[in-house]
């Protein structure tokens, strides 16, 4: 009796898991239905791209190429009919929720975040046209940001106001430092009482000459969202010193200690020596024969 019990739970665990991960996908209910009230279009869409090229490829592949990771279930392109026949809600609760090997991302991006992937994930269907949501009655937070930086925290200081419903509480803030190499995520915050969120950011981030860096920022709250980028001086000053500047082997000549001509132009004379060797012996061959 011992023998058996032991042996036919982890059995049926691993049956269901295995019938978990084989079974359709399906979205009970309303969740599904869900419709974004932003439209599916190419800024939503490239902004949605960033966030799947840094979160989604190393399953899921670049778009047309077919070149997912080999999983069970398999997680398909997302310019697959697989993809296209389900609704923006689907999509969206999916990537919310995830299953088995398909991470849940609602902890990691905000909905707005999420429904610019299904965005960028409709740019792939062909003759997909979007639906949008019956707003009669609902509240549509319109929200404005203001930017500051508290130099004694090292944090930079959002405010944000709702100008229709003056709740400002409870926005999610987000924000990025855009760089030379694209956008680096600072942190979130969701606002106080007073509709300030603090996020760190750290003072040793190299800036321009005079510590200026040029600041991101996103929010979101139910159906409103706002974005704001500006530039403050909350970084490190730093001075960029050209490539070519100062003695390296690829700078000018007059740059060069004396022994790396000496040496560069020994190899010179060497390496045509050497072929001069090997056309004499060359013709010396010829001749023999
Ligand atoms: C660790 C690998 C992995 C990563 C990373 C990943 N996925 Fe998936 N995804 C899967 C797998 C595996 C499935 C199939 C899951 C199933 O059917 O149970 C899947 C399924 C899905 C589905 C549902 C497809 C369907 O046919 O129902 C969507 C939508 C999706 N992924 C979107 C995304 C997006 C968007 C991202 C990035 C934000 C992402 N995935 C990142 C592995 C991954």
């Amino acid at each position: 009796m011992k023998i058996s019990l032991l042996t036919i739970i982890p059995a049926f665990f691993f049956a269901s898991l295995y019938l978990q991960a084989q079974s359709d996908w399906i979205v009970a209910g309303e969740e599904g239905g869900k419709l974004s009230i932003q439209i599916f279009d190419e800024d939503f869409a490239l902004e949605g791209k960033q966030i799947y090229n840094t979160a989604c490829t190393s399953c899921h592949g670049m778009p047309e190429q077919e070149n997912y990771t080999m999983l069970s279930p398999p997680p398909g392109d997302i310019s697959e009919d697989r993809f296209k026949n389900q609704k923006d809600g689907e999509l969206l609760y999916k990537i919310q929720k995830g299953r088995v090997s398909m991470p849940a991302f609602e902890n990691s991006y905000s909905e707005h975040e999420i429904w610019s992937i299904v965005a960028y994930i409709r740019s792939f269907h062909s003759g997909y046209e979007q639906e949008f949501p019956d707003l009669e009655g609902i509240e549509i937070p319109v929200l404005a940001m203001k930017l500051g930086y508290d130099e004694n925290v090292d944090k930079l200081v959002v405010r944000v106001s709702d100008e229709k419903t003056d709740q400002s509480e409870g926005v999610n803030v987000r924000a990025y430092v855009k760089g030379m190499f694209g956008s680096h995520f600072l942190g979130k915050a969701i606002t106080n009482a007073y509709g300030i969120a603090y996020i760190p950011i750290d003072s040793k981030l190299p800036g321009d000459e005079q510590g200026y860096v040029s600041v991101l920022l996103k929010a979101d709250k139910g159906y409103g969202n706002a974005k704001l980028e500006e530039r403050i001086q909350a970084a490190a000053p730093t001075h960029r010193t050209s490539a070519i500047e100062g003695r390296h082997l690829w700078s000018r000549a007059s740059k060069a200690p004396i022994w790396m001509i000496v040496f560069f132009n020994l190899i010179g004379i060497g390496v045509w020596l050497a072929m001069i060797y090997i056309v004499i012996a060359l013709r010396k061959i010829k001749k023999l024969q």
